[in-house]
């Protein structure tokens, strides 16, 4: 890419609030399919700035997570869980599939049923804690992203990978040093202690095996000796990260989407279990808590959308605002439970399609029923304009999400 993308618009964009998605994703969908702009590190990037193109780049094995020069390649941020290009060019098709066939048991439909009946307790352990806050001081916001949101799927990605809960602060340091979008050096000394932790951990499980992930990960390295520790260290840090900061994103957006509105909060409250599925395809369609997008760098030269991209460019995509180009939904910016159909990529689309998404959308059916028959008169202690975003983070959102009922 040339020296005019110095000119480019920098993201993240700014934005209103974090419901509303950046207005500069709409015009610039206007303008083209694929736009160039500079990513946080201030290097050069395509964005895919529309849905049907977003689509295409997420199927396309001409595009990847390695670079073919990494040393030339644009940096994404300086957070070191999106750096910039990962993997090794030569053999990431084949890592890929590996890590893919390797996950395919751990995250198999058995287990994800047992864990399915143990959300349920969990949610409502969480739910505890929320009355219990509430009685101690009645008049006093509870803070729901602090006894729900956060907790509940750190709870469950630390039963699901067989990590010990009372290490929750820790690996809370790390996801939050690795998801700065400052961090840098920081970052990087953060997200290798991740590793080290994940590689002591998978140490334990080695000698002492239990039903969980990383002890599945630890049996299939015995058959396969090229999936190094290193490997299995990198990819338990990512299962841990992944599976905890997303989900927490879409509880707290959620609940402010609903609340933020309260004639959609007593539409929801009226059948929580009927609608509760709906509802929440159409919080994941609108939900954009962050705003860097996942990178790809082409591995040839592709045309997409009548764009030329460079073989070595990179290419983001930032998925929520794709979610809203009124070509494929209507009233995109509307929150609409009964939308049909609602053909949202946020977990992605093709062979990168999002590996918990199952996980995900059981944690978050499950909290959504029981949160609104547990408090159906739950509302906002302060207007959604007043939630300052975590714009320093890789996955955005808020900390804060004050309640009352
Ligand atoms: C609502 C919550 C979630 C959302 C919105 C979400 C979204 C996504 C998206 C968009 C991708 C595609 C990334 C890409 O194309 O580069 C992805 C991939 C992935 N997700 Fe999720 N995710 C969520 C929850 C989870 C959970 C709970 C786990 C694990 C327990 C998980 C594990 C993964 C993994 C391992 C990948 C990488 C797949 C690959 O490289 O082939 N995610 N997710």
């Amino acid at each position: 890419m040339t020296a005019e993308a110095d000119l480019a618009p920098q993201l993240p964009f700014d934005r209103p609030n974090v419901l509303d998605v950046a207005p500069l994703y709409a015009v610039l969908r206007r303008e083209a399919p694929l736009v160039k702009v500079r990513t946080p590190a201030g290097d050069p990037a395509w964005l895919v700035t529309r849905y049907a193109q977003a689509r295409e780049v997420f199927a396309d094995p001409r595009f990847g997570r390695s670079h073919p020069a990494p040393e030339e390649a644009s940096q994404v941020s300086r957070a070191a869980i999106i750096a910039g290009p990962t993997g090794n060019y030569d053999t990431e098709a084949a890592d890929h599939a590996r890590m893919r066939k390797m996950l395919i048991p751990a995250f198999s439909a058995n287990r994800m049923r047992r864990l399915a009946d143990h959300v349920q307790e969990l949610t409502d352990r969480c739910l505890d804690e929320m009355q219990a806050a509430h009685d101690a001081a009645p008049e006093k916001p509870v803070n729901l992203h602090e006894l729900l949101a956060f907790p509940l799927p750190v709870l469950v990605i630390c039963e699901l990978l067989g990590v010990p809960y009372e290490d929750r602060e820790q690996f809370r340091d790390y996801s939050e040093r690795i998801g700065r979008l400052d961090g840098g050096q920081d970052s990087q000394l953060a997200m290798a202690d991740f590793m080290a932790y994940m590689g002591g951990l998978a140490e334990r499980k080695r000698a002492n095996p239990g039903d969980d992930v990383v002890s599945d990960l630890v049996r299939a390295q015995q058959e396969d000796p090229s999936f190094t520790d290193q490997d299995l260290a990198r990819l338990g840090a990512g299962l841990l990260f992944a599976g905890h900061e997303t989900t927490a994103g879409r509880i707290d957006l959620g609940v402010l989407m609903l609340l933020s509105d309260l004639t959609r909060r007593d539409a929801f409250v009226a059948d929580p279990a009927g609608q509760v599925q709906a509802t929440v395809e159409e919080i994941l369609r609108m939900s954009s808590p962050g705003g860097i997008g996942l990178p790809r760098y082409a591995h040839a030269d592709v045309e997409i959308g009548g764009v030329m991209i460079a073989r070595g460019d990179a290419v983001l995509l930032t998925v929520g605002p794709e979610n809203r180009d009124e070509d494929v939904f209507s009233n995109p910016d509307e929150f609409d439970p009964t939308r049909k159909p609602n053909p949202h990529i946020a977990f992605g689309h093709g062979g990168f399609f999002c590996i918990g998404a199952s996980l995900a959308r059981t944690e978050l059916r499950v909290v959504f029923t029981s949160l609104f028959t547990r408090f159906p008169g739950l509302r906002l202690a302060v207007g959604v304009d007043e939630l300052d975003v975590r714009s320093h983070r890789v996955t955005g959102g808020v900390d804060q999400v004050p309640v009352l009922w």
